[in-house]
């Protein structure tokens, strides 16, 4: 260690070269979390709080007017349960079998190579301070801030797993504030209303909204290692940055050179800490904040080449009825999710409002295009929010409880889901739309059954094909029964009618607040979602759960999957045992690996981190601060031991 930062120090006293390390590079990826969640292999116990009730039938099937009709939404078995036509299985040349070999190979293959990342993962875990800050500059281009061996002490003792990457949205979120002032950072701030503050050693909420209240208790277990702050706290259930993409580019860019490891010596440690009071000729920031749905906003957000952006004119109503190229969704491989972080990229799918009612029609909408320090608990890939871990994951709220789930081999071999309508304002015309609404009538089979007698429409005709195609054929043969007899999923409560103030805090308008729970379950969560959270380089798709897109077109493939086929429905040459003992292995790397990296202290440990940089990102002396004792004593000792440091 001590060799490679002279090696830089020599140089020139900045490590430049640091410059062009990931950083910048790690603020284009990140990944997200999900509304849907499903369970496969399993039953899980999911809390429900909306009593249960069903579906009405005249509202699903309401009749659409004009020349929308039939043109937005193709159901999935257009000739009730038997496919159109015999369909092909375009990815495997051998026979078809009782299960397409394309799939089976590229399932196993997607386990097997999540695998060998989470082991490359678990390869980068520090065991020492020292180990930990040389991870640290290498990785982030900069001293670890004022606080770090603390900071450090408090999560070994703890007994959290240390991996540096695990913190990587903490800079992709941050990085394009070191293009601002310090100062300029506070007066936003403080301009922001709602917030949690730090003073003297102790968190507290300026509002009584329980989330805020939340947070404040969660940040008050790390207050005693952080600096006085202004903490900004999003309200609403929806992210709200987007700043355009060449905003931010210019920003990383002049972020860029505000990166620097200066030598130990012209390095302090003393952060001075800020309140809410105003400072002298402090500007009254009018914010501006537009209620129009996010689309237009994440368009300028992507970058230029994204598909999303470079559609721009594509009306998004519509979309689901375009011809969908799946090869042009570049995070599917054979099928299936091969890349989670672009999968759950709102810029990589040009019809992605088609699919998602909070790109449709969201329940609240309140966007800024500029950089604001506002921090939040979800957000979309696009968005600019800076993430904390989310006030239901850390409360422990029973609804978020998993409780003490059973074992894989008394769990039933169904998906299960139970949730409400939410996601956005849905309506006759657009509930098709929608992600939660979609997913619940896909998972019906009574449903598919009777797909030519209505005008629902979920999947384009191309989409149903493709969705159908890598099963076997005896299960095309029963899909109706097949699907009701592996699916127990259903909504709570429609929401039909316009949410009020106080109905409008539930569940299921951004992320989901169980998906921690459903980790914990012992089940295997199968997870879509356009939503990044704190957690997401600790959860390795295939491993930990299953990724699907937000299309759903992988669901039927995945379920047939992991639960198969038995003889009753697909006769005894279409009998298919499915891969129960993979599923169990993937519930039981989740369930295990939450309890070690998700626990509530982890999140206490991810927000002080945060916060620390937050701290140092918002103070004057900025560039000179940060933490180096480890190099003074290094340094102390190459000078009293240069005899046995070889030369570099
Ligand atoms: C199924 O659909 C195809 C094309 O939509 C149609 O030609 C055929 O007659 C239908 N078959 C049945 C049994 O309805
Ligand atoms: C993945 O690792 C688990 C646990 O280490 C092991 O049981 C499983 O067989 C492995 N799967 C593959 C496909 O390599
Ligand atoms: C901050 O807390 C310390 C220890 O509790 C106390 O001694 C000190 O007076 C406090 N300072 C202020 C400004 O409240
Ligand atoms: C996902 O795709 C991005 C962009 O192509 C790439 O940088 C990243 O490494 C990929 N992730 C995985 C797990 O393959
Ligand atoms: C399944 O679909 C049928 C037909 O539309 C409907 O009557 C039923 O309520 C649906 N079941 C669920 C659980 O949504
Ligand atoms: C579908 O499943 C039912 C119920 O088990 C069975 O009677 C029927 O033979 C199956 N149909 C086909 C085509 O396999």
């Amino acid at each position: 260690m001590v060799h490679r930062l002279r090696d830089l120090y020599a140089k020139d006293n900045h490590l430049k070269t640091l410059a062009a390390m990931p950083t910048a590079a790690s603020s284009i990826k990140m990944h997200r979390l999900s509304r849907t969640h499903l369970v496969i292999g399993a039953v899980i116990l999911v809390a429900l709080y909306q009593s249960l009730s069903y579906m009405r039938s005249s509202y699903v099937t309401e009749p659409r007017n004009g020349r929308d009709t039939g043109l937005l939404y193709h159901f999935l078995g257009s000739n009730g349960t038997q496919p159109t036509q015999p369909l092909k299985h375009v990815s495997s040349s051998s026979g078809l079998g009782k299960s397409s070999s394309g799939t089976v190979n590229s399932i196993g293959q997607l386990i097997a190579n999540a695998n060998t990342t989470f082991e490359d993962l678990l390869a980068k875990k520090s065991t020492s301070l020292n180990e930990a800050a040389n991870t640290y500059r290498i990785k982030r281009g900069r001293h670890p801030p004022p606080g770090f061996d603390q900071w450090y002490e408090y999560a070994t003792s703890n007994d959290a797993i240390i991996i540096e990457d695990f913190f990587d949205q903490i800079y992709h979120d941050l990085e394009p504030f070191w293009a601002f002032s310090p100062r300029d950072i506070r007066d936003r701030a403080r301009n922001l209303g709602m917030h949690v503050s730090i003073l003297n050693a102790t968190a507290e909420a300026n509002t009584g909204w329980f989330w805020h209240v939340i947070w404040a208790s969660m940040i008050n277990e790390v207050a005693y290692m952080l600096p006085d702050m202004v903490i900004p706290l999003n309200a609403m259930d929806e992210p709200r940055l987007m700043v355009p993409f060449e905003d931010i580019t210019t920003f990383i860019a002049e972020a860029g050179n505000h990166r620097a490891v200066p030598h130990p010596e012209q390095v302090t440690d003393t952060v001075t800490g800020w309140t809410d009071n105003a400072e002298p000729d402090q500007p009254y920031l009018d914010i501006a904040w537009s209620q129009s749905a996010p689309l237009s906003f994440a368009r300028a957000a992507c970058a230029p080449d994204s598909p999303l952006r470079s559609e721009p004119t594509a009306l998004h109503l519509n979309m689901a009825a375009q011809p969908d190229h799946a090869q042009d969704l570049k995070f599917m491989s054979h099928g299936f999710v091969s890349n989670f972080t672009l999968a759950s990229d709102v810029c990589q799918d040009p019809s992605i409002a088609a699919y998602h009612g909070a790109l449709t029609n969201p329940l609240t909408a309140s966007t800024s295009r500029d950089l604001l320090p506002l921090f939040g608990g979800s957000k979309f890939a696009v968005n600019n929010d800076i993430l904390i871990p989310a006030p239901m994951y850390w409360d422990g709220d029973e609804k978020f409880d998993a409780g003490d789930d059973k074992d894989w081999s008394s769990k039933n071999n169904k998906a299960t889901w139970r949730g409400t309508a939410t996601g956005g304002r849905h309506n006759a015309l657009n509930w098709p739309n929608f992600h939660r609404h979609r997913f619940v009538a896909l998972t019906n089979g009574t449903k598919y059954s009777l797909a030519d007698e209505t005008s629902d429409r979920i999947f384009t005709s191309l989409q149903q094909r493709s969705a159908l195609s890598p099963l076997p054929i005896n299960l095309q043969k029963n899909m109706s029964l097949w699907i009701n007899k592996h699916n127990d999923i259903a909504f709570t409560d429609m929401f039909c009618d316009i949410p009020t103030e106080e109905s409008q805090y539930i569940d299921g308008n951004s992320f989901s607040g169980r998906y921690r729970s459903f980790l914990q379950s012992k089940s295997v969560p199968i997870k879509a979602t356009l939503y990044r959270e704190w957690h997401d380089s600790r959860l390795i798709p295939w491993k930990h759960f299953v990724p699907m897109n937000n299309r759903f077109t992988d669901y039927y493939a995945i379920l047939s999957y992991f639960v198969g086929c038995d003889e009753e429905l697909c006769g005894s040459d279409g009998k298919d045992e499915g891969h129960d003992s993979e599923a169990e292995d993937i519930a039981r790397a989740g369930s295990e690996w939450a309890e070690k990296v998700l626990r509530k202290v982890d999140m206490q440990i991810y927000a002080a981190r945060l916060l620390l940089e937050y701290g140092r990102l918002t103070d004057d002396n900025r560039e000179s601060l940060g933490w180096v004792k480890d190099l003074k004593y290094e340094e102390l000792k190459s000078v009293n031991r240069t005899d046995e440091i070889p030369d570099p």
